[in-house]
């Protein structure tokens, strides 16, 4: 098991007992550790980037299909643009057979995989894939059952036979069906979804009507409360150690899908490539907006290694289609700066060049795959516009300038958005149409209905030596955010239900993760303040909370801290302690609410690994005190 579980898990255990022993228990304290808790497992350094077949075909997919879409791929020069993974979803499969327990592809659909004695094999598919310079990947379940089993029941491509050759999902068969996934048939990459764990309650109509085996629902979609969070987790886990036991090289990308539930926003890093932060997309603006806003403030948890992923993307159909080429460019362009993975879902033997424009901007593609991976802060935040800021590996900014809504919208674009100097020339350049505009402190854009301006940006830095650590989110890792027990983001756009519409009593927060870190905000989203201060810079975090930061080659770490003004719970000290290689380097007394803001400074000089710690006298049973690393930064 990762360290960071298991210095949870010790956590939970340490407070259980101390509930148990008294309600108004001290928490158990998170530790510095003087080692990176980061995962470092998997080829993930930069957004996985490729082609996915379902929002293509859906379980109507096959051989012809998706080499059709690898060859495309190559033919048109996505391929040579890193659109390498080329990726099976559901209805690859016929059955689980009996005898073995192993898988069995369904040839009719995928006929290079016949074998003369029945056993069938991808070998042969993955081998043209690696031929043509592309990677593989297949899907699977991590539950008994896969979910066009539950929402494909008209598909001709179902696994068939009895219900026990019916459970294609890897449970009760992990190591056996990762083994044949990667070692036998070669495959690179794996897709795992949860509808095993969500849709097939033992006595529901679905089960009865089509004979499956029961299991008892893990997660429940509608209720945070009534999912087994530790369980999906330790799931999860599972077939995170099976897949590092069968890859070796570390050749490989654990795409964890469970749509943002059972708390994967937080453990999601711990575990996988990458993690499904919400519900599937469709091809509309509202469920884009949905699944963009279950990723854009979740930067913190996200670096090289490992991505928030809001899905693969929708262009060329619906609300993005090529009569809605503005909206397509802005969904793009959002999954650019929120280094999602970049998976085409389009039937590319014959996409349209004004599509093949958008998936090959290589401008954009540059920002997404920049190895600082350094996911685009929300400079600016409203329900209306945004404006998202990335920094780059060479210090550069890039900014997109986003209008939610279907009217004109008029941003002003301020030199204090991109942390560069108020009094000094900032020159951008559109990643679009290449244009060039320079401005000094300010600006002001008109922008269309749902349209993104994206630019890279030139100018003189406001902390000439140094950075700030919310401009680089890329070498934080939250190996403790402080948060006791998941609480319900409402944050996130809430769309009418594509599937359920408007039958219930409304659309609810539905993910976990409200009260997470956050850059230059607190972790309930307010502005940073201590003392009556306001700090544009900073990270906002909760106390009992530990971060770490990779250094590199910087000498000094300044912040001021404190209490934030916005905290709820006025009566707990904290103390903010910083360690260097596992070394402690400065520490302040304890602070309360309404203590002025202390400045704290700590020689780094030749560490690598710097670790933030705050620690409180806080309870078990209290609301958690809201802190901040005002203004932190690292310095030359
Ligand atoms: C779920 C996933 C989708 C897709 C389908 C396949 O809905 O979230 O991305 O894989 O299952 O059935």
């Amino acid at each position: 098991m990762h360290p960071k579980n298991s210095l949870k898990t010790r956590l939970m255990i340490a407070c259980a007992l101390a509930a148990f022993v008294s309600p108004l228990s001290a928490l158990a304290e998170p530790v510095a550790r003087g080692i990176w808790l980061g995962n470092t497992d998997g080829a993930a350094k930069t957004p996985p980037m490729g082609w996915n077949s379902w929002n293509a075909f859906r379980t109507e997919v096959d051989e012809a299909k998706v080499m059709g879409a690898a060859q495309a791929l190559v033919d048109d020069g996505l391929a040579r643009k890193g659109y390498i993974y080329v990726n099976l979803d559901d209805g690859w499969w016929q059955k689980r057979r009996v005898t073995d327990g192993r898988m069995i592809i369904r040839t009719r659909i995928f006929p290079s995989a016949a074998t003369p004695d029945g056993t069938t094999s991808f070998r042969g598919f993955t081998d043209r894939l690696h031929s043509m310079g592309l990677k593989a990947g297949l899907y699977t379940d991590v539950g008994h059952n896969a979910c066009s089993q539950a929402y494909d029941l008209h598909s001709p491509n179902l696994p068939e036979g009895t219900a026990g050759e019916r459970q294609v999902g890897l449970d009760g068969h992990v190591s056996q069906d990762i083994n044949l996934y990667f070692r036998e048939w070669g495959f690179d990459y794996l897709k795992v979804d949860a509808c095993g764990l969500a849709d097939f309650a033992p006595d529901s109509k679905l089960v009865k009507d089509n004979g499956y085996i029961g299991l008892t629902p893990e997660i429940d979609r509608a209720s945070l409360n009534r999912t087994d969070s530790v369980k999906v987790e330790r799931r999860y886990a599972e077939v995170a150690a099976a897949l590092k036991q069968a890859n070796p090289d570390n050749d490989y990308v654990f795409s964890i899908c469970n749509w943002g539930m059972a708390n994967v926003r937080e453990w999601g890093k711990e575990v996988g490539s990458s993690w499904r932060t919400s519900s599937d997309i469709t091809p509309n603006w509202s469920s884009m907006l949905h699944n963009y806003d279950s990723a854009v403030k979740r930067a913190l948890y996200a670096g090289p290694g490992h991505w928030n992923d809001p899905d693969i993307l929708f262009i060329g159909a619906g609300d993005f289609d090529t009569d809605h080429l503005t909206e397509a460019r802005s969904h793009f362009t959002l999954w650019a700066m929120l280094n999602a993975p970049l998976l085409i879902s389009y039937d590319l033997r014959k996409a349209p060049q004004s599509l093949l424009d958008i998936w090959g901007n290589a401008d954009l593609i540059a920002v997404n795959q920049d190895p600082a991976g350094n996911q685009a802060i929300v400079a600016y935040d409203s329900d209306d516009a945004q404006i998202l800021v990335k920094t780059l590996a060479d210090g550069h900014k890039v900014v997109a300038l986003f209008n939610r809504t279907a009217s004109p919208a008029k941003l002003n674009l301020l030199a204090s958005h991109l942390k560069l100097k108020n009094d000094a020339p900032i020159q951008l350049t559109d990643l679009w149409s290449k244009a060039g505009i320079t401005f000094t402190g300010e600006t002001e854009f008109e922008l269309a209905p749902h349209e993104t301006r994206v630019f890279s940006v030139q100018g003189a830095r406001e902390l000439a030596d140094g950075v700030y650590l919310s401009e680089i989110p890329g070498v934080i890792n939250v190996a403790d955010d402080g948060v006791r027990e998941p609480q319900l983001d409402p944050t996130v756009h809430r769309m009418i239900d594509p599937w359920a519409g408007t039958r219930s009593g409304g659309s609810r927060p539905q993910y976990a993760g409200w009260g997470g870190a956050q850059a230059d905000m607190t972790p309930y989203a307010q502005a940073l303040q201590i003392g009556g201060h306001t700090y544009d810079s900073g990270i906002g975090v909760l106390g009992n909370s530990l971060l770490q930061v990779k250094n590199e080659g910087y000498a000094t770490f300044r912040a001021t801290v404190g209490v934030d003004d916005s905290t709820s719970n006025r009566d707990r000290a904290v103390s903010f302690t910083v360690y260097a290689d596992g070394k402690l380097v400065a520490k302040t007394p304890p602070l309360k609410f309404g203590d002025a803001a202390r400045d704290i400074s700590a020689d780094i000089a030749g560490h690598k690994i710097i670790e933030l710690l705050v620690t409180d006298d806080n309870v078990a049973n209290e609301q958690p005190v809201v802190v901040t690393w005002g203004e932190a930064r690292l310095q030359k």
